[in-house]
Order: C-alpha cells, then structure tokens, then sequence
C-alpha cells in the first residue's frame, strides 16, 4: 500500500518524507488556500517546493471546470515536473479529459469520486488514479469504507489498472481496513500516518527497558 499525505503544508510533507515511509503528496485548492498559497504564480511554484521534498507522485488539481480549461490547466501542471499527476475533477468534461490525457501518456487523478459507477467511468477513461472520499461519506452517515470494497471488487472483476487512492481518509482505523480492503493507495493528514506508530504496551515496554538497562548499568 503506497501512503500518500493529503496536504499542502511543507513541514508536514517533510515530516513524513524524513520517516522514510512517504510515497507521494495529494493537494487540492482548499489544502493551498489554507497554508495562504493563493495566485497561479505562487501555486506552480508551490508544486515544484513539493516535488523537490518527495521522490513520489504530487497530485495537482485543476481549477477549470470545463473540457478546454482542464486540457490547458493540466498540460501546463503536468510540465511543471515529472511527479505531477493532473488531478481532474469527476464530471463529464473532467472524464473526456482524463481520456485525453490517458491518450497522451499524462497521468491523472480523478478526484471527489462517491460512487462505485463513478470510479468505473474513470477506470474506462484510463484514470491513473481514482480517488474516493470515504471521509466525507462517513460524514453525511454513509459507508465510506464500503464504497472501497466495491471499487476493488469491479477493478479486480476487469482487470483496470487504475489504483484506487483512499481519500478522505481521516484516521488510522480508516488506513488499516483500506489496506485490509486492498487499497492500492491511501491519502491522509500527517496524525493518520504517525498515529500508526503508537500503542500503550509500546511505550510501557520501553519505559521499562530503559529503566531496567539503568538498574542494571549504574
Ligand atoms: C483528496 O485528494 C482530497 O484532497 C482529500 O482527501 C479530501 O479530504 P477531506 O474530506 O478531509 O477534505
């Protein structure tokens, strides 16, 4: 399971690149707008910070809504740097434009994806990656984890190539059943991913090795 960081926050991506564990970076306009990275300028230039910190994929999300936009947006993205995946949102012209892309050998992401026909329709139009938002399903009380199995069980039944991206994700209870599922990746804060690395009997156990080492070594 490859993990991606769903943020925008440079220290954040630094902090899970040095663990050794990161794989790529996933942003979208609200991620830029919340760390103040606002005009076109500053947007590409952030791109580029980002991809000079990971060794992985960076998605990078169009702005535009319809088909020319996107192709202009995401050529002009997917020049920047050879990580940045054209993240394209899940309507018509968006899926005319992962087809256009797939074509082209650009690879994409097709985002705000919340259901299994959905993630079908980026699957035939050569999506890299097809992001579902469980998170948010989770919200308005729906199975968001449920709509990840379904995803797996169609790409599986046909063979697509396309990697199912959990997205949303929200905590590491959500990183554990997707990789139970079977995921190919997940994208989360920086607290889904170092949440993992903690358990109590952990803590206790070394407290009690050092303190133990200490008795034994005075
Ligand atoms: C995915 O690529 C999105 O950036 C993201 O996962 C959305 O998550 P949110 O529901 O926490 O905003």
């Amino acid at each position: 399971m490859k993990f991606f960081i769903d943020t925008a926050n440079l220290s954040d991506i630094k902090e899970a690149q040095n663990m050794g564990i990161l794989d790529g970076v996933t942003t979208n306009p609200s991620l830029m707008a919340k760390e103040g990275i606002v005009g076109t300028e500053y947007i590409l230039k952030h791109y580029q910070d980002i991809c000079s910190i990971v060794d992985g994929d960076v998605s990078a999300e169009v702005i535009a809504t319809d088909f020319n936009g996107m192709i202009n947006e995401g050529t002009q993205l997917a020049a920047l740097h050879p990580q940045i995946v054209v993240k394209l949102p899940m309507i018509e012209d968006g899926i005319k434009a992962c087809k256009y892309f797939s074509e082209k050998g650009i690879r994409t992401n097709v985002t705000l994806v919340f259901s299994a026909g959905q993630a079908l329709l980026a699957a035939k139009a050569g999506a890299t990656y097809v992001s579902p938002f469980l998170g948010r399903l989770d919200d308005i009380a729906t199975d968001g984890l449920q709509l990840i199995a379904e995803i797996r069980l169609i790409y599986n039944n046909y063979n697509f190539k396309t990697q199912i991206l959990a997205a949303s994700i929200r905590h590491t209870m959500h990183v554990i059943n997707c990789a139970k599922i079977g995921a190919d990746v997940m994208t989360g804060p920086l607290s889904s991913i170092t949440g993992l690395l903690k358990h109590p009997l952990t803590e206790s156990g070394l407290a009690k090795f050092m303190e133990d080492y200490k008795k034994g070594n005075q």
